[in-house]
């Protein structure tokens, strides 16, 4: 009877330890955004990916829209092992400690998505990730999303149109200066919050690419839109260090093939995602769609620039001038 129980104990304990073996290894991937977004998309291509390379070793698990955290639980929620990946916007690192990212929040650096990778792909872009690594964070990849709108129940033309306005941005000094820059009143606040915030006159305005503002249906309550393309909004998918370098090195190799593929579809999608959000918005008649002539456009960028030099102190001066070099700017030329 003893020995029975005991062989019956070590073949359910054989078929356990087999059970755990064919257990697939599970990245929770949070994100904050609509689905239908390039980030959102971007993410399920990565997770669909991920799964056939691997021939189900490991499984994705995407959670859009901040179902699982909100801006600033993810990043905690990464550094303790809670979630394995996460896609924030480079606005966003600043409470990391690597605040460097804002960078790319300064208005008017970028002209083009172009100009962007050749940043992202160049000296720059590799540098910050090795900051990351500081921080127990791996960067995995740069994901486009796109040029940013502002919005307002106001027409926003000129400068002087932004003063006194209470403008909602993401957590970056760099965005903060920008709206200082044209006298309206910056507020940080979470992703999840703008609507309602918006809804409530909590804030007046903001600023977001047209995918941001169109999914999170902001233009229902934002009675006007000005195309100013005055900044960039794009994301760094991170990992923990931790458990990224203790995956078996096959399975990573895979899933940075994986990333390779998301990354191509993330960058192809990201323009014309937004070309057709904006496009929705217009369709939608909720909301004036503007776009600023080229002397308000002028003026705009004239009153903005100034916060690459109020902020070279804390993104890095050799950062900016490098940028600068890549994509030919010259603000004293304006
Ligand atoms: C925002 O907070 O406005 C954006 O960063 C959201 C996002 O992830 O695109």
């Amino acid at each position: 009877m003893k020995l029975h129980s005991l062989l019956f104990g070590a073949i359910a304990l054989a078929f356990s330890a087999t059970a755990m073996a064919q257990q697939p290894i599970v990245i929770k991937f949070s994100h904050v955004v609509a689905a239908d977004t390039p980030k959102g998309k971007a993410s399920e291509f990565f997770a669909k990916k991920a799964a056939e390379l691997t021939k189900g070793k490991v499984k994705v698990e995407v959670f859009a829209n901040s179902t699982l955290y909100k801006d600033k639980e993810e990043m905690e929620a990464l550094q303790l092992g809670a979630v394995q990946m996460l896609a924030p916007s480079l606005a966003k690192f600043g409470p990391l400690g690597v605040k460097e990212f804002e960078l790319f929040d300064l208005p008017y650096l970028f002209d083009d998505y172009k100009e962007l990778h050749l940043v992202t792909d160049g000296p720059v872009g590799k540098a910050l990730f090795q900051k990351l690594e500081t921080k127990g964070l791996v960067g995995l990849a740069y994901w486009d999303n796109g040029f940013k709108v502002m919005s307002a129940n106001k027409p926003l033309k000129m400068p002087e149109d932004y003063k006194g306005l209470k403008m909602r941005i993401q957590s970056s000094n760099v965005l903060d200066a920008q709206m200082r820059a044209v006298g309206s009143i910056p507020q940080k606040m979470a992703f999840s919050e703008v609507y309602q915030a918006l809804q409530t006159g909590v804030v007046d305005g903001t600023e977001n690419p047209p995918s941001n503002l169109y999914t999170q249906k902001m233009h229902e309550v934002q009675k006007h839109v000005s195309v100013t393309n005055h900044g960039y909004l794009g994301y760094a998918v991170i990992t923990n260090k931790k458990f990224w370098d203790g995956l078996p090195a096959d399975v990573r190799g895979q899933l940075e093939q994986a990333m390779k593929e998301a990354t191509k579809y993330a960058n192809d999608i990201a323009k014309e995602d937004n070309d057709k959000a904006l496009e929705e918005v217009r369709k939608s008649g909720k909301s004036q769609i503007y776009v600023p002539t080229a002397a308000e456009k002028l003026a705009l960028k004239k009153a903005m620039v100034k916060v690459h030099t109020e902020m070279a102190g804390r993104i890095g001066k050799e950062n900016i001038d490098e940028v600068y070099k890549a994509t030919q700017f010259d603000p004293s030329k304006l």
